[in-house]
């Protein structure tokens, strides 16, 4: 196992949490929004989000597969699970664990905009500071954060540390 370093405590990132839900509370009211969540890694996120968002809104999934077993992108992107909702003509929230090269973000928005949503947002709890640089847009966005293999949170390493309730960089990956 590769030795862990934290980069953000769970309280740190609850106080953000609550910051984006304010937001979001704000933008949404009286609009029933569809938060829609990529799994596997953001359904933490979601979680403590929707409970603090505090307005009436409908949760959905989708899941897609890019990265495989390992901590490099593959490039090749599927959809291995779908959103049930009818989606057409509402406010779509889609909620992400994080932001890598924005990949993944790109084929997700082009896939539930030919729903025909009303509007589509993203909120992502992480960003990769690259991304951000290169003009990736994420309308409601935790943290920026540096290179390096990020875990915790819903964040996994190949399956491994989803569990653990901070945010902790694998040391010498990547
Ligand atoms: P992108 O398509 O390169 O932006 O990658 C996005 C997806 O890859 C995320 O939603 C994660 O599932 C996964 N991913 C990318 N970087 C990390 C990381 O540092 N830790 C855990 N998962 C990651
Ligand atoms: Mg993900």
């Amino acid at each position: 196992m590769p030795p862990l370093r934290r980069i953000l405590s769970r309280y740190q990132v609850r106080r953000r949490v609550k910051e984006l839900a304010a937001q979001l509370r704000v933008d949404y009211a009286g609009q029933r929004p569809v938060f829609v969540a990529c799994l596997k890694g953001a359904f933490v996120f979601l979680a403590d989000l929707v409970r603090q968002v505090g307005v009436p809104l409908q949760v959905d999934f989708i899941m897609v597969s890019s990265y495989g077993m390992g901590t490099t992108s593959k490039g090749q992107i599927t959809v291995l699970l779908d959103v049930t909702a009818d989606i057409a003509g509402r406010h779509v929230v889609l909620v992400d664990d994080i932001i890598d090269s924005g990949g993944t973000l790109q084929f997700l928005r082009e896939h539930l905009l030919s729903r025909g949503p009303a509007s589509l947002r993203v909120c992502a709890l992480l960003a990769r500071e690259s991304a951000l640089a290169e003009g990736t847009v994420i309308d409601y966005l935790g943290f920026p954060v540096p290179p390096g293999f990020v875990v915790g949170y819903g964040l996994d390493c190949a399956e491994e540390y989803r569990q653990l309730p901070d945010i902790y960089v694998l040391e010498g990956e990547r």
